[in-house]
């Protein structure tokens, strides 16, 4: 025990279903083939990379968050609040002083344990290791959801979807960002079939290979500019620091499922998930909605918790 939380042992539940927890965090999933491209990064040695505090908790500001979700943090106090595939933690550490009670979960379990342990002494922050598609919490059991940056690489995103949409209590929130269709990807969308199929211990060595000889071309400033959307035209990584260079081939690279959307594409999401009052955020992919606070308006949700059990 630490702080009254539990660092390792188990998760006794009714009907003595049990759940290890490891490093503070409840275990509900195993890790799945498709992510181990997350894993492998926030794994690697001290040294070679910077550490996950310095990659995935990047200094994230709350203007970051409420253009993704056009909400801001300080309306969270006093909610349960779920972030859904938080990856190496950095929106839950943004969020640790706004007073919500705010739970982290994802299917990789090396980037929750660093930031479980870091941030354990913050009683209204939690991490569960658990799988979007069977979500170990009841119905209803909170008031904002946001998921940034995950479903598109899920095989079901909008299953995924669905799914998170049935946590929300009569009047909670779910936000979300996707990756756009808008965005031509050609020349990646033809290499993705051959550097997915790489291991990413492999690919994270290609990475470093590929975005290290043009890292200096990025600091002088009369080129700075123009090289930056030079790269981000033919999807190569364009961030000045190296350890971003890396942190964001990867991500584009490796992970198996990688689905874009139109705008309209996630408002039937929405409107299929019943729930009201949809708005788009900043981000043309990004999006907010109400779960409805009637009852009756709350058929729709029952059903699609149904569909999706
Ligand atoms: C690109 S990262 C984004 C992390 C975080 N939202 C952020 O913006 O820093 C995508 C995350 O989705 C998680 N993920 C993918 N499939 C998942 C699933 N089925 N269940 C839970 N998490 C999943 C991955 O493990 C990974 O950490």
């Amino acid at each position: 025990m630490q702080n009254d939380r539990v660092r390792n042992g188990e998760l006794v539940c009714s009907g003595d279903h049990r759940y290890p927890i490891k490093e503070f965090v409840p275990v509900f999933a195993h890790e799945l083939d498709y992510m181990k491209v997350f894993s492998n990064l926030r794994s690697q040695p001290a040294g070679t990379l910077p550490s996950t505090e310095q990659l995935d908790v990047q200094k994230l500001t709350s203007d970051e968050f409420a253009r993704q979700t056009a909400t801001s943090i300080e309306d969270l106090r006093g909610k349960t609040v779920l972030d859904a595939g938080c990856g190496g933690g950095r929106f839950v550490e943004l969020l640790k002083s706004c007073g919500a009670t705010v739970v982290g979960m994802d299917i990789d379990s090396t980037g929750l344990r660093r930031i479980g342990a870091t941030l354990a002494d913050n009683g209204n922050l939690h991490f569960v290791h658990a799988d979007l598609f069977r979500l170990p919490f009841r119905s209803g059991a909170f008031d904002f959801i946001y998921s940034l940056g995950v479903l598109h690489h899920t095989p079901d995103p909008k299953g995924a979807f669905l799914n998170l949409a049935r946590l929300l209590k009569p009047g909670g929130q779910i936000a979300l960002w996707v990756y756009p269709k808008s965005e031509r990807t050609p020349l990646s969308d033809a290499i993705r079939p051959i550097t997915t199929r790489i291991p990413s211990k492999y690919l994270y060595w290609i990475a470093h290979i590929v975005t290290t000889p043009y890292g200096p071309l990025l600091r002088m400033p009369r080129f700075k500019e123009r090289f930056r959307a030079m790269l981000y035209n033919a999807r190569l990584p364009w961030h000045e620091e190296k350890y971003w260079r890396i942190h964001s081939f990867m991500d584009w690279y490796g992970p198996r499922y990688q689905f874009k959307y139109d705008p309209e594409e996630i408002q039937a999401w929405y409107s299929e998930a019943g729930l009201v009052d949809y708005i788009r955020c900043q981000y043309e992919t990004s999006a907010r909605g109400s779960a409805p606070m009637s009852p009756q308006a709350n058929t729709r949700l029952a059903q699609v918790e149904n569909e999706y059990r």
